[in-house]
């Protein structure tokens, strides 16, 4: 498997010519999509749900889209998003009931899951599912928008999951999302990321491959 990942986040994506503008970050050499679904109860803020999902493959994505659930609670979204031609799907374990249960509807649907730590949600949270993540992601800025700073005592965190993943042998990917900036991403790898959330970053800049270019080159350092 590649070891590092780029993941453009469409929230920041221009959502009028939504289409477009993730073929062009795919061209760009985007690695997977980032799709953020907020639902104003989980978190304060509203965007889009599996139709924009579906529509973006019957458009002719064929990236891995990675939609990452801010929703309460995420049985019935999770069904949808399976229906709507997701790769991964993530969710906050403070979202599920039954977060086993949850990351089982996923698996059996031969989807990659995963599960998403707020900075505050302590890493123990994940501890006894650890062994059925493909993903961990870990949150560097509080959910609901696009553009904030990375919270610096996440780069602890990233370091305490790397060593919990290797520790236990597992090949879960580590992802971060928030605030994840060319000035910044070096480091969040040397603390033990390989999958990076990049919103405003990339599709905020002029040239999306040139800046995917300038992370792919700090991360080969
Ligand atoms: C925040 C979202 C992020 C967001 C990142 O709730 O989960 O994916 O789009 O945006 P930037 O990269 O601009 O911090
Ligand atoms: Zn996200």
């Amino acid at each position: 498997a590649q070891k590092f990942l780029i993941a453009p986040s469409i929230l920041s994506a221009d959502l009028a010519r939504l289409g477009d503008d993730v073929q062009a970050v795919v061209d760009a050499g985007a690695d997977i999509i980032h799709f953020d679904v907020m639902d104003n109860h989980y978190v304060p803020n509203l965007t889009f749900g599996p139709a924009i999902c579906a529509a973006l493959r019957k458009y002719g994505i064929t990236a891995p889209i990675d939609v990452h659930l801010m929703v309460e609670p995420v049985d019935a979204l999770i069904e949808q998003f399976i229906d709507a031609g997701a790769s991964y799907i993530t969710f906050h374990p403070e979202a599920s009931k039954h977060v086993d249960r949850s990351l089982e509807l996923i698996r059996a649907a031969g989807l990659k899951c995963g599960l998403v730590l707020n900075p505050g949600s302590p890493l123990s949270m994940v501890e006894q599912v650890l062994h059925k993540l493909d993903m961990l992601l870990l949150m560097s800025v509080n959910p609901g928008f696009g553009g904030q700073s990375f919270i610096p005592y996440t780069l602890d965190k990233i370091r305490a999951a790397r060593g919990l993943i290797d520790a236990s042998g597992l090949e879960t990917r580590l992802e971060v999302d928030g605030g994840v900036k060319l000035s910044n991403i070096q480091a969040i790898a040397e603390a033990g990321a390989d999958t990076f959330v990049a919103g405003s970053a990339i599709f905020g800049a002029a040239d999306y491959q040139e800046t995917i270019g300038q992370m792919k080159a700090s991360l080969a350092k």
